[in-house]
């Protein structure tokens, strides 16, 4: 007998919302997008959400945003899906690839402590599998030291440690909506940040380098502003986000079954 590695279980609910934004007729980051961020916001009590195109993307604008520099090092454990240290390579700075725990299949707490060095400008635990990593460890390993953690939380949604959900005690926390997961927009993910001050960058980022306005509702679509950054377009579509709200509605039971 096969068995699937996973399987997308949609319903005539989601089907419908699907369909909502073409007759309304905004498909791209519009209210939609807006709507899912800020029930995934209440969802994970993470002050803020973002949604972008793939955890990947998420990755990159999260460690694009903290401007690092060619010989600033970032901590990867080596048994990850290959984008979490791809991302590192592709905004120019070294991957260093710590080891793994057997037990947990999380970073190996002693193999991170030995390879944090004065170049080291940010972490990144992996919730591998959704399995939770405790980020109040790795705080305490990094001590007074300006290190970022970014927690790739690819498969976390629904994971927990202490009652807090991953993905929201570090600088970033970054998830993915890939079929693979418990909740799927086709392709997706998502950033959740407390501090407000890589919020407007990173939604700028994600969006041309755009200048951001929250007042989604009053911008006309025709509307250009300054675009003070080099940005890219990793934007969800208000399809993908519908389809998020809707699953969000039962997340509940989308959990409790898997
Ligand atoms: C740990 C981990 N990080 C990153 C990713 C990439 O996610 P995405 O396919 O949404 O880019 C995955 C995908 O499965 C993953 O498992």
């Amino acid at each position: 007998m096969k068995v699937p590695i996973s399987k997308s279980i949609f319903t005539e609910e989601d089907i419908s919302h699907v369909i909502q934004p073409l007759s309304d007729g905004w498909v791209v980051q519009g209210p939609k997008v807006q709507k899912f961020e800020s029930m995934w916001s209440q969802f994970t009590k993470a002050e803020y959400s973002i949604a972008t195109t793939s955890c990947t993307s998420a990755l990159f604008l999260s460690i694009d945003s903290l401007n690092l520099e060619e010989d600033d090092e970032v901590i990867v454990p080596a048994l990850s899906w290959i984008s979490t240290a791809n991302v590192v390579e592709n905004v120019g700075c070294k991957t260093v690839f710590c080891d793994i725990d057997l037990s947990t299949f999380n970073i190996n707490l002693d193999d991170l402590r030995s390879k944090i060095t004065n170049n080291t400008k940010a972490i990144i635990p992996v919730h591998l599998f959704g399995y939770p990593i405790d980020i109040e460890i790795i705080k305490g390993i990094i001590g007074d030291r300006k290190i970022h953690i970014i927690e790739d939380a690819a498969c976390g949604f629904g994971s927990y440690v202490d009652d807090i959900h991953v993905g929201t005690k570090g600088t970033f926390g970054c998830f993915s909506f890939h079929p693979r997961k418990a909740i799927s927009t086709g392709e997706g993910g998502m950033i959740t940040l407390n501090d407000k001050k890589y919020l407007n960058k990173i939604r700028s980022l994600r969006d041309h380098g755009m200048d951001y306005s929250n007042d989604i509702q009053n911008s006309k679509p025709s509307f250009m502003k300054d675009h003070q950054n080099a940005g890219y377009n990793f934007r969800m579509t208000d399809i993908q986000a519908s389809l998020g709200i809707s699953q969000m509605n039962r997340s509940d039971k989308i959990l409790r079954e898997l």
